[in-house]
């Protein structure tokens, strides 16, 4: 065993194809000791190697069940605190490349909820008429937030079960950070737009009038994904124009206009089991990131199936491109050699809180 952990350094010269054989040979040595725990943004080269793949949530069920030692998770920060928190004691979750964040997650945090919370008490009472709820896209603080609110997590799976859960309860939804997911859930329930008003952080009171917070449904935080930004009516139009048979399917963190627009709105495992059900030469324009995209294009080809991406120019998730062959055989090596390197550790305290909010979001969509 090496003293100390391998440097990160060399690994940068490697190859993909150097790093696919070793890889390959530490996931071996380890054994049952590991699980690799792969989202369907990540990159093929890093995709193929994962021993489970899912959205969100499944990925949330795969960590809770896991028995491995070391749950490698390639995926972003937020998702490697979840398996960490909802993992056992001895177990620990690893993030390859610690800059593998989330920039929707970074629009919400601690000080400007409770902020939030303040500001809303001083025309309602919070912990009576609002249930909070976080999209597991966000920090472990804020899923504890919600642990003691009588709130909870949701994922863009079960959205709607968990806000049905939420409105059973309070009458009000304080939903952070993804604006769009809240309101595409919001409207499918039948919730008038006009009763979903947008929380400003960065303004008093959220910019909303005690009228207007007093006439709320939801109050969508002011937070949204630059990926599925990219995504614009105008591209489903054109593709319509041209392909009048065609299906639109697209990720609910997309635009309310670009949701409307579709045929199809849900998770990444919705988008993929509803593509590879369809029937053989349907024609899809598919808006979530890349990599997924690409990956299901490769996939229908044989089954006579066009998979087309909406945006005409590039959008991937750059965080999630940052887990790459190298950072993910440095870490497997240091496994190997006995060292963890880039554990991911939520402190005890935000940890039984924020299990109290995830907890009850696997409860209810169970
Ligand atoms: P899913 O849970 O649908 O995989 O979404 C995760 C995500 O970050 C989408 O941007
Ligand atoms: Fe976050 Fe958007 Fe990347 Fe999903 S696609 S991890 S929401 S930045």
């Amino acid at each position: 065993m090496a003293a100390n952990p391998i440097e990160l350094n060399p690994y940068a010269n490697l190859s993909d194809a150097e790093c696919r054989e070793r890889i390959i040979a530490a996931k071996q040595t380890l054994g049952e000791r590991l699980v690799i725990l792969g989202h369907h943004y990540q990159r093929d080269e890093v995709f193929e190697h994962a021993d489970f793949s899912g959205d969100s949530l499944k990925l949330s069920r795969e960590a809770a069940r896991s028995k491995a030692e070391f749950i490698v998770f390639c995926g972003v920060h937020f998702m490697a605190e979840v398996a960490d928190i909802l993992s056992r004691p001895e177990q620990t979750a690893i993030l390859p490349d610690l800059s593998a964040g989330c920039s929707m997650a970074d629009m919400a945090d601690l000080d400007k909820v409770q902020r939030a919370w303040e500001e809303l008490g001083q025309v309602l009472d919070p912990d009576t008429e609002v249930t909070p709820v976080t999209y597991i896209n966000s920090d472990a603080n804020l899923k504890a937030f919600c642990g003691d609110h009588g709130g909870v997590v949701c994922t863009s799976t079960n959205a709607r079960t968990i806000l049905e859960w939420s409105f059973s309860r309070r009458d009000k939804v304080l939903f952070f950070p993804d604006q769009h997911l809240g309101r595409n859930t919001g409207v499918r329930m039948d919730i008038p737009l006009e009763q979903m008003v947008v929380w400003d952080y960065d303004r008093p009171m959220g910019g909303l009038t005690e009228q207007q917070i007093r006439d709320a449904r939801m109050i969508l935080w002011k937070g949204f994904c630059s990926v599925h930004q990219m995504f614009k009516p105008v591209q489903i139009e054109q593709f319509r124009a041209e392909h009048p048979e065609g299906k639109v399917i697209s990720h609910p963190e997309s635009s309310f206009e670009v949701c409307q627009a579709s045929d199809f709105v849900g998770s990444t495992e919705f988008i993929i089991q509803t593509i590879r059900d369809s029937a053989p030469g349907t024609h899809w324009l598919v808006g979530t990131e890349l990599n997924l995209v690409n990956r299901l294009h490769n996939e229908m080809k044989a089954e006579g199936k066009t998979v087309q991406f909406m945006s005409p120019t590039v959008c991937m998730c750059s965080t999630m491109f940052r887990i790459d062959p190298q950072h993910l055989a440095w870490t497997l090596e240091n496994l190997v050699e006995g060292h963890v390197v880039n554990a991911i550790r939520v402190p005890e305290a935000t940890a039984a809180s924020a299990r109290v909010a995830l907890d009850r979001m696997l409860e209810i969509s169970s």
